[in-house]
């Protein structure tokens, strides 16, 4: 399965597939980032801003009730005159 990065719904992005341990996240000097969770096939960046552990998720986007705007993006995309 190719490495997949998935918008989550009111989520963050979540990037899985087989080969996903080759993924390397690193700071601006290039120094790795290094995740304390992980189920070893899926990462998972925190898209709310609010995660503690940012780059990743540590599930805060739940507590704070994050809302993602892809529903506003859709709807503004339908409504776009063509
Ligand atoms: S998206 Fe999960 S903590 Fe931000």
């Amino acid at each position: 399965m190719p490495i997949t990065i998935t918008v989550k719904v009111n989520g963050p992005y979540l990037i899985a597939g087989d080969d996903v341990a080759q993924v390397r996240i690193v700071d601006p000097t290039g120094h790795p980032l290094v995740s304390a969770k992980g189920s070893g096939k899926t990462i998972a960046l925190c898209r709310c801003g609010a995660s503690v552990t940012k780059p990743f998720c540590d599930g805060t986007h739940s507590r704070i009730g994050f809302q993602g705007a892809e529903e506003a993006q859709r709807a503004a995309d339908t409504s776009a005159p063509s």
